[in-house]
């Protein structure tokens, strides 16, 4: 392979590390490290209260608890909580997802199969096609489809009753959801990212499963580097392990996390080569920006896209970096955390262009 090719490979390898999207294998081991329970799940404060309540008091009715909804970005615990929803009712789940349903007709097999307080949960329920949105609006309310049966002017519309069932709904784009079928969950659930200590106990729990011995200083050091992400925070736990297995004696203290995370280009604020590639470019070239995102990303030696949705996400929220009608900027925290000092007079010190 040639170098650049080789370095190609690596980039994707070490960015995949701090991605918070799954890769194909790690769903596997991330169903042994999923709380089963309420109970179990670590922060979330907010929506297990709301979502523990909407549970008690569907089974002190005993029917089925309304629709819900889980929406907020990758790797939070959308599909984790829809499982515990199941789990919580003793109820059988059945699991699809968007893209899956690509026909209305799709949809009625499923929802012609479900009995009476089934959870029926939909990944990515925003990438659903039109015909099985509507399909889908008239199943939630009066639990009643209409089958059409045949095409063309012959075409006969069959009403089918469905047993009344809950629809768990997940999504990472809430605002792609039309507004009728958003009206239609009687709870909605907005994941947030986890604070820092939040992240700890989770890395806490996910070493006793995985049996690691770790110290109080090894988990908080991984959780420090996790961008607010329970799958992030597994992931950096199982390279740390591999580590500490290499290279000291198995155990997960401080200075095998953040050798082992250093090793692997995360740093101590959970930016990885990309991130850091980003700021650089735009503090030490150009003086902090402003700049255009294709002059930054050309800059950088990356599409566009990879700037602007790989990278750019992360840092805007965490205060690195802020895009501005003319271009990206890099704040005072940019300069900081890469150790330098803005140049006198630069945009870093103007303070104005923060606050939009
Ligand atoms: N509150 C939590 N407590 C403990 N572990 C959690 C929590 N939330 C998520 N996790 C862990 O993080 C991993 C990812 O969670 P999950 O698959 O539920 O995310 P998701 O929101 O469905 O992501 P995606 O949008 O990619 O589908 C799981 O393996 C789970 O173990
Ligand atoms: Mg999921």
């Amino acid at each position: 392979m040639h170098e650049d090719e080789l370095e190609a490979v690596e980039d994707a390898h070490l960015r995949s590390l701090t991605a918070a999207e799954a890769d194909g294998d790690e769903r596997a081991v991330e169903a042994a490290l999923r709380p089963k329970t309420l109970g179990e799940v670590v922060g979330q404060q907010r929506v297990r209260d709301q979502l523990g309540l909407v549970l008690e008091a569907a089974r002190r009715r005993g029917r089925a608890p309304d629709h819900v909804l889980l929406s907020g970005p990758p790797g939070l615990g959308k599909t984790t909580l829809a499982m515990i929803i199941a789990a919580e009712m003793t109820a059988p789940l059945r699991l699809t997802s968007g893209p899956a349903i690509t026909h209305a007709g799709d949809l009625a097999a499923i929802l012609s199969g479900m009995n009476e307080g089934d959870v029926l949960f939909v990944d990515e329920i925003h990438r659903m096609s039109r015909p099985a949105e509507e399909m889908l609006y008239m199943a939630m309310e009066d639990f009643r489809v209409d089958v059409v049966i045949g095409k063309g002017p012959g075409a006969t519309a069959i009403p089918l009753e469905i047993p009344p069932f809950t629809l768990v709904g997940a999504t990472t784009r809430a605002g792609l959801l039309p507004g009728p079928l958003r009206d239609r969950f009687g709870f909605t659930g907005h994941l947030e990212f986890y604070e820092p200590d939040e992240l700890d106990l989770i890395v806490q729990r996910s070493a006793g499963l995985l049996g690691v011995e770790a110290t109080a200083e090894g988990t908080a050091e991984i959780a420090s580097r996790s961008r607010g992400t329970p799958r992030i925070a597994n992931r950096l736990l199982r390279r740390v392990r591999d580590y500490a297995q290499v290279r000291a004696q198995g155990v997960v203290d401080a200075v095998c996390a953040s050798a082992a995370l250093e090793l692997y280009e995360v740093d101590r604020l959970g930016l990885d080569r990309l991130d850091r590639g980003v700021l650089d470019v735009l503090c030490r070239r150009f003086g902090g920006g402003p700049v255009g995102l294709s002059t930054l990303a050309v800059a950088v030696g990356e599409e566009r896209e990879t700037v602007e949705e790989v990278a750019e996400p992360f840092l805007v929220r965490n205060g690195f970096l802020a895009r501005t009608p003319r271009g990206r900027v890099a704040t005072p925290a940019a300069w900081a955390h890469l150790g330098l000092v803005p140049p006198a007079g630069t945009i870093a010190g103007d303070v104005s262009l923060f606050d939009e």
